[in-house]
């Protein structure tokens, strides 16, 4: 199963793409200061699809948009 989200927001800038899925990593160009976080939800998020098989992966283009996309195994467990 494929699910993949794109938004239209800021984008992320390439340097930082590998270190998103970090614990506690934000990126701090932009206004996203302004954004309230912790650094933990593509953690998280990563975290739970790797421990079904998975994997999340994104695309980005600073001043573009995002596309998260995860996949997971069916039929497995
Ligand atoms: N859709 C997105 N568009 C642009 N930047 C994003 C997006 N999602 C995450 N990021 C960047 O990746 C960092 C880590 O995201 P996340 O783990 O969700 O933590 P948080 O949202 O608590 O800061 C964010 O701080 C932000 O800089
Ligand atoms: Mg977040």
């Amino acid at each position: 199963m494929q699910i993949r989200v794109r938004d239209e927001g800021y984008g992320i800038p390439a340097a930082d793409l590998p270190k998103i899925f970090d614990r506690f990593y934000r990126v701090t160009t932009n206004n996203m200061h302004t954004f309230p976080g912790m650094g933990l939800g593509l953690y998280i998020s990563s975290q739970i699809v790797q421990r079904h098989g998975g994997l999340l992966e994104v695309e980005s283009e600073l001043g573009k948009g995002s596309v998260f996309t995860f996949t997971i195994p069916l039929g497995s467990s």
